[in-house]
């Protein structure tokens, strides 16, 4: 194919890595080529918080599952949808900030087309990556830790560092199951997709030594239940309007 599709094939999250640290220059390279990512009208509503503080980091690894490889990793960064600048810019002119639904979809938006240049230009210089949902398990645990202001809403983290594991290729849905033409498919087409693609994804647990089952089953388990509540109330008390 290419250099940057084969990069894009090689993607595999990864959960174990050795003790190097990430250096400071590929952090910064991997932050620039992270904010090369277009920005809705670059409005740039979002920032990075690089956890350095072992404390911390071992807080944020315990409140997000555990998940130790958050205090292990070589470094671990937290993205956030960032409307405080933003918020700032409008109070100097003496007018109050005020915004809809839109700016923090905006702001979730850009922030993941940010997340994933960085986390592809990490995976270029040689690292592992793992994002980090577990984060929204407590945010208001995570903000007191990380002392947010108004404005700063965390989203996910992201683990870098030197893999010491080569996870096998996780498949996806076929690209016909994804890529429509001009409207959406009948539910019997997207059934038969979906009747796929769990086959294949029985036969990759299977190899790799798991319990086989079915994407559907996992699906069926994670969305028959409202995970995480208390969301929408958190990021309003942020600042953010749901409305
Ligand atoms: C926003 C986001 C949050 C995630 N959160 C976690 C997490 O908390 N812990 C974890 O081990 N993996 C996490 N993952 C990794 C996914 O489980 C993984 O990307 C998915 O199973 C596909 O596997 P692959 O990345 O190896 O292809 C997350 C991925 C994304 C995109």
């Amino acid at each position: 194919m290419n250099p940057t599709i084969d990069q894009m094939h090689a993607h595999r999250s990864v959960r174990k890595y050795t003790d190097d640290p990430v250096s400071a220059e590929h952090i910064t390279q991997a932050m620039r080529a992270g904010q090369m990512a277009a920005t809705s009208s670059a409005v740039q509503p979002y920032c990075v918080i690089h956890i350095t503080d072992s404390t911390k980091r071992q807080q944020i690894a315990d409140l997000a599952g555990p998940q130790q490889k958050v205090h292990d990793c070589g470094a671990f960064f937290i993205i956030c949808a960032d409307l405080r600048k933003h918020m700032l810019i409008v109070e100097k002119t003496g007018q109050q900030y005020d915004s809809s639904l839109e700016a923090f979809l905006v702001g979730t938006i850009d922030a993941s087309l940010f997340a994933q240049n960085f986390n592809l230009a990490f995976e270029s210089l040689g690292y592992g990556t793992c994002y980090i949902g577990g984060i929204r398990n407590d945010l208001p645990l995570l903000d007191k830790i990380l002392n947010l202001p108004q404005g700063v809403c965390p989203l996910y983290g992201l683990c870098v560092g030197v893999p010491d594991e080569s996870p096998s290729s996780r498949p996806r849905l076929a690209p016909d199951a994804m890529l429509f033409e001009n409207t959406y498919p009948t539910d019997a087409e997207t059934h038969a997709g979906i009747n796929r693609y769990d086959e294949a994804y029985t036969t990759y647990l299977t190899e790799r030594g798991a319990q086989p089952s079915t994407w559907s089953a996992a699906i069926a388990k994670k969305f028959s239940y409202a995970a995480r509540p208390g969301l929408g109330d958190f990021f309003r008390s942020k600042g953010a309007s749901l409305d």
